[in-house]
């Protein structure tokens, strides 16, 4: 999707991966210094790791404890986290002011999404299924004093009981994800057609959860969209240009699409 946006607005950038083992990480940045590269896209296993490595690090990115951006500036290498941001700009930002989330999973993304939300949004509940990942993330957000976040376990009854008090519910647990498509979390007789359902996986790009929160009449959001604007918000953060969200998401796609045939022969 970068290359594409890159080609779109003839930027003379280019975009590729590499497989850095976690015993290379300090040469593979100190590597990009000396090619002077522009910025990297970190991701797992390295997000937390590479914090060490870097100059600056940005305020948000620093809250939630990971980078998954990074830009050059001059020699100079900041940190960014771009998770959260996709995430609210992929569900919208009028849908998550001063409402209640409902955060399924107290992991990496859960934890993005959560501290970028906090003070946006006026309550967030964590459930997790080890109940103490989602407490200590509650307490460890709370300190910040910007929304009410409670951390409780996974159960039925807490589930029934946040969705009667909250107008967004956001999965972040890999429950779901391909192979295991027909999974879910959340029983449909619990959504009703005021929330707004979003689900961080994006293969499939339709997960049961959304399939019945759309059945339900509920507004749903895929994780394909969290995807392409944490994206976007990188190649802002790269190039100072507004990025061209619907060329990028429409390779996103096609990307993926093509990826999912040639791994499993499974469908994206
Ligand atoms: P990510 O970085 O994508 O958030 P992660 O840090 O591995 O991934 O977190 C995965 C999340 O999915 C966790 O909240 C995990 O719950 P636990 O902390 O209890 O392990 C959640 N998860 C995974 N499988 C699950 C399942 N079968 N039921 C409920 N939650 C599940």
């Amino acid at each position: 999707m970068h290359n594409t946006a890159f080609r779109h607005l003839n930027l003379n950038f280019y975009y590729t991966a590499f497989q850095v083992k976690s015993a290379d990480l300090p040469s593979a940045i100190q590597g990009a210094r000396a090619f002077n590269v522009r910025g990297l896209n970190v991701t797992v296993p390295h997000k937390v790791a590479v914090i060490s490595f870097l100059d600056k690090i940005d305020q948000i990115a620093q809250r939630i404890n990971a980078v998954n951006t990074i830009l050059n500036i001059d020699g100079e290498l900041k940190g960014y986290n771009t998770d959260g941001i996709g995430a609210l700009k992929a569900i919208g930002e009028e849908n998550i002011k001063d409402k209640a989330v409902v955060l399924l999973g107290a992991g990496g993304t859960s934890r993005a999404i959560a501290a970028t939300l906090q003070g946006v949004c006026r309550q967030i509940i964590i459930l997790n299924r080890s109940t103490q990942k989602a407490v200590s993330l509650a307490k460890e957000l709370e300190k910040n004093r910007q929304s009410t976040i409670l951390g409780l376990a996974l159960s039925k009854k807490n589930i029934q009981k946040a969705l009667n008090q909250s107008d967004v519910l956001i999965n972040t647990t890999t429950v779901g994800m391909y192979p295991n498509v027909s999974e879910t979390l959340i029983d449909k007789k619990y959504i009703d057609n005021g929330l707004a359902v979003f689900d961080a996986i994006y293969n499939p790009f339709e997960t049961q959860l959304l399939k019945d929160a759309k059945s339900q009449g509920a507004y749903t959001i895929s994780g394909l969209d969290m995807l392409v604007y944490q994206g976007a918000e990188s190649f802002k953060i790269w190039t100072g240009i507004e990025p061209p969200i619907y060329v990028m998401k429409e390779a996103a796609i096609k990307a993926l699409k093509t990826y999912e045939v040639n791994k499993s022969g499974g469908e994206c």
